[in-house]
């Protein structure tokens, strides 16, 4: 009786601290793959948040969406662009559509604007060959897109201090956003292997 006992109380604490350790394994690994919002919380699927870009020379503008052409009026599709000047537009938050409770680095996800689009598109970020206006033939991002199709899948990339940046498709093959300045003070995105913008999360 003495012996089984005494066994008992040995094997109980160091049951107690090989599982602390599985715990504290199990949340320094999840924290070092989640992506964190301006505040330094884990992002969330499915909740909105805006996106503050920042470019290469420390220009500040936010995301949203775009479709006016140049008489004034609604032109569709629409197409995600960054403001740089509050006047042209405002922020839009987006959501992430994420499998699991937190988004994380690296991870294929889509992206939707957490409110439905003026043109009654779905929102969903869709990469597809520009549509008009341009000079030059590149790929950009529309509001048509259907939740988890190759050309809806995002991934968010760590960068520099503590910023993140959006780049296309799998993990494996990424391709880069960088900014094309369509007016005064609207940026839209373009698929670009020079991408000079970081991106953070602010929650909405
Ligand atoms: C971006 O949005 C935030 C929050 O609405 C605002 O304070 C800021 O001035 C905006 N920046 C630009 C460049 O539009
Ligand atoms: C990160 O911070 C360093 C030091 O403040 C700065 O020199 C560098 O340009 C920053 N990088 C980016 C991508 O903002
Ligand atoms: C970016 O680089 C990848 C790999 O080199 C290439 O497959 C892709 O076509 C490039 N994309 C653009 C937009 O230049």
């Amino acid at each position: 009786m003495m012996k089984t006992a005494g066994a008992i109380t040995l094997i109980f604490p160091m049951m107690m601290i090989s599982l602390l350790l599985i715990a504290i394994t199990a949340s320094g690994a999840v924290d070092s793959d989640v992506v964190l919002d301006s505040n330094g919380d884990p992002v969330r699927a499915f909740a909105p948040y805006y996106i503050e870009v920042r470019t290469s020379q420390g220009r500040r503008a936010n995301i949203s969406e775009f479709g006016i052409d140049e008489n004034h009026a609604l032109s569709c599709p629409q197409r995600v662009v960054a403001y740089s000047d509050e006047l042209m537009g405002i922020a839009k938050p987006v959501i992430f559509l994420f499998s699991t409770h937190f988004v994380r680095v690296s991870a294929e996800l889509s992206i939707k604007f957490a409110w439905t689009t003026e043109c009654d598109e779905p929102g969903v970020w869709k990469v597809a060959d520009s549509i008009d206006g341009s000079s030059w033939a590149t790929k950009e991002i529309f509001l048509s897109g259907t939740d988890s199709s190759s050309d809806s899948t995002f991934i968010i990339k760590k960068s520099e201090n503590g910023s993140y940046k959006l780049a296309f498709g799998s993990s494996e093959k990424p391709q880069d956003f960088g900014l094309d300045e369509i007016r005064y003070g609207v940026w839209r995105l373009i698929l670009s292997n020079n991408s000079g913008f970081t991106v953070s999360f602010v929650p909405a």
